[in-house]
């Protein structure tokens, strides 16, 4: 969603905050913009669209050292170049981007109008500016300190004011925001991507913090003005790892990379000579968790089926009895919570923030919270009482495909760990480690299949619906199939568990139809070939993911995809390769971005 990024130093700002527009494109906006501090004035350019647009509209030569600048993704007003950050007051001596919603702006917009201002824009970040010019008494920090406390919602903020050119004052509340600190130069950001060229060195803002930021150092405040002293931190991805390198998209890039993330996510952590495994991140929480009554998993899209895998992982494994609630739903109910309930929040970016109201919810219900997130620092994870992290490196590509198969293998190796401390043989979870330390090498191969599954897509890239079908493990496979296909192809795809079909979809199935079955070796096998039958017998089009050497599956479908063989619980990790490359393919197909879908955000930061 909207990204932001803020200059301050000795060198010509603009360029600075062009790049660093362009590496907060991935989170998805619909518009861009740049404010520059000038001696007597601040220059705003901004546009909808593309930054390729802005770029177009830019003066180049524009001198100054300071400036902000803002990808947006529009809740409030229509994406257009009045409504675009960065918003300033009437006079135009402040300028303000803005990452949030700023739930009272209607009676603060009001509030102003009745004091004489006039709006430009549709937003609530123009409320802002305005109630900061109405309120400044010559101190920036100050004046947005008194504006902060009028304000509900939340927000990520950067202000830049025309009287003290060399400044820029910071928030956060409920989103994103850090500082890289250089020499002699820094950058403000809502996303470490955005100033990994420029230093790796940073300092996170927590909720309710300021930070007053010029080429002299930064200065860290609480809201009530208590001055609070930051750890400098180092920001664990390299630069090669947020470029394409090589790669047409960060999709495929991804898809590719999950070999040698999935061995980085498992590296020091499991033994499978000896049947342990180390998760240091959880070490403090070991013994609350292994008495764990109950366990509830939350999160939401692709994150959710992953958890969905981790039910059947946690039941089958540590036999805890486990649910899996979507973020958004559990946040408003009024979830029980009783002593023994951990609650465990997955999420790739760590921003998401129904996942991340959801994890408040429960902790303030006295569950032990924990996350399973990717981004170091980032709000989830800090939010946690204790975590495991992916160490899968960053996600670019708005489908999730690394962050998935990465998730899979964390809450694999919970579940076993739990299971060991609990019931588990140690020659249980020798064998089971062996299995998991041999996946890496697996989906390798699976990715040698790439021409197969281009040709799936080939051949049924004009049908606008699809189904995909799995039992057990492979049901939240299934799910995570159809999302892959439709949020980057655009063609219509629904998930279910196959025995429920024949409870109404079935009704669907013509000989137009292809139905994606997740039909490998296992306890279901049987049942779900019967699934496979009842399709055909419609006429429907049979795509089979199928385990190495099945070559009955090859007289029922029309196309197969083989996968290694592993064991059961491990297979939704590299089932879901081959069905990541046919999204991927039939997206490429359709003419689509395939790393920058219509209407998606990389991290929704909103509700
Ligand atoms: C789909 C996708 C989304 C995310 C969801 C949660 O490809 O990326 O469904 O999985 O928005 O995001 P995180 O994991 O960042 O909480």
């Amino acid at each position: 969603m909207c990204g932001i990024i803020g200059y301050v130093g000795t060198k010509q700002a603009l360029p600075i905050l062009l790049e660093g527009l362009k590496r907060l494109e991935y989170r998805g906006y619909d518009s861009a913009g740049v404010a520059l501090v000038g001696d007597d004035a601040i220059r705003i350019t901004k546009s909808a669209g593309r930054i390729s647009v802005l770029e177009q509209i830019l003066k180049h030569d524009d001198q100054a050292v300071t400036g902000i600048a803002h990808t947006r993704w529009a809740t409030h007003g229509a994406p257009n170049d009045i409504n675009a950050h960065p918003h300033t007051d009437q006079s135009g001596r402040f300028a303000v981007v803005h990452n949030g919603i700023i739930e009272n702006h209607y009676t603060l917009r009001t509030y102003l109008q009745n004091e004489g201002v006039t709006f430009k824009s549709d937003t609530d970040t123009e409320v802002l500016g305005q109630l900061i010019a109405l309120l400044y008494d010559g101190d920036l920090e100050e004046t947005v300190r008194k504006a902060l406390h009028e304000v509900r919602g939340t927000y990520g903020i950067a202000v830049v004011c025309r009287d003290e050119p060399g400044v820029i004052v910071a928030a956060k509340r409920g989103s994103p925001l850090l500082v890289g600190i250089g020499k002699g130069e820094y950058i403000v950001a809502s996303d470490a991507s955005a100033i990994l060229a420029h230093t790796s060195q940073v300092v996170y803002l927590e909720d309710d913090e300021m930070v007053c930021v010029s080429a002299n150092g930064i200065r860290t405040t609480t809201l009530e003005d208590i001055p609070v002293t930051k750890k400098i931190q180092e920001i664990e991805w390299t630069l090669d790892q947020i470029e394409l390198g090589g790669h047409e998209h960060f999709m495929i890039k991804e898809i590719h990379e999950q070999g040698a993330a999935l061995k980085t996510c498992m590296r020091g952590r499991i033994d499978p000579e000896k049947g342990t495994i180390h998760l240091g991140g959880i070490a403090d929480v070991a013994r609350e968790l292994t008495r764990a009554k109950r366990i509830i998993l939350t999160a939401c899209g692709t994150a959710w089926h992953a958890g969905l895998v981790g039910e059947y992982l946690m039941e089958e494994l540590a036999r805890i009895p486990c649910e899996v609630e979507y973020a958004s739903e559990f946040r408003y109910r009024n979830p029980i919570i009783e002593d023994g309930t951990v609650v465990i929040a997955i999420s790739q970016s760590g921003e998401t923030a129904d996942t991340l109201a959801a994890l408040e919810e429960a902790k303030q219900r006295g569950a032990l919270a924990l996350g399973v997130v990717n981004v170091v620092g980032s709000s989830i994870a800090r939010t946690t009482d204790a975590g495991i992290y992916l160490h899968v490196g960053p996600e670019i590509g708005v489908a999730s495909t690394k962050a998935f198969s990465g998730q899979v293998v964390v809450l694999s190796m919970l579940a076993c760990y739990l299971g060991r401390r609990r019931h588990m043989s140690q020659p249980g979870a020798e064998q089971f480690l062996t299995a998991l330390e041999r996946i890496p090498e697996q989906v390798t191969t699976i990715l040698e299949q790439n021409d197969a599954c281009r040709k799936v897509a080939e051949t049924y890239v004009d049908r606008d619906n699809w189904l995909y079908l799995g039992r057990g493990y492979q049901y939240p496979v299934a799910l995570e199939g159809a999302l892959k296909l439709k949020e980057i192809s655009y063609i219509h795809a629904e998930g279910l568990p196959a025995a429920e079909m024949k409870h109404g979809p079935i009704a669907l199935i013509t000989d137009d139809m292809p139905v994606v079955f997740i039909a490998t070796r296992g306890s279901q096998y049987e049942k779900i070939i019967s699934n496979i039958e009842e399709v055909r017998s419609r006429g429907g089009r049979v795509i089979a993911i199928a385990t190495e050497g099945d070559h009955h599956i090859s007289q029922l479908a029309e196309s197969v995809i083989y996968i290694p063989d592993t064991l059961e619980p491990l297979q939704p990790i590299l089932t879901v390769i081959p069905l990541q490359l046919i999204a991927y393919h039939a997206a490429l197909l359709r003419g689509c971005n395939v790393d920058k879908p219509r209407n998606l955000a990389k991290s929704v930061t909103v509700e």
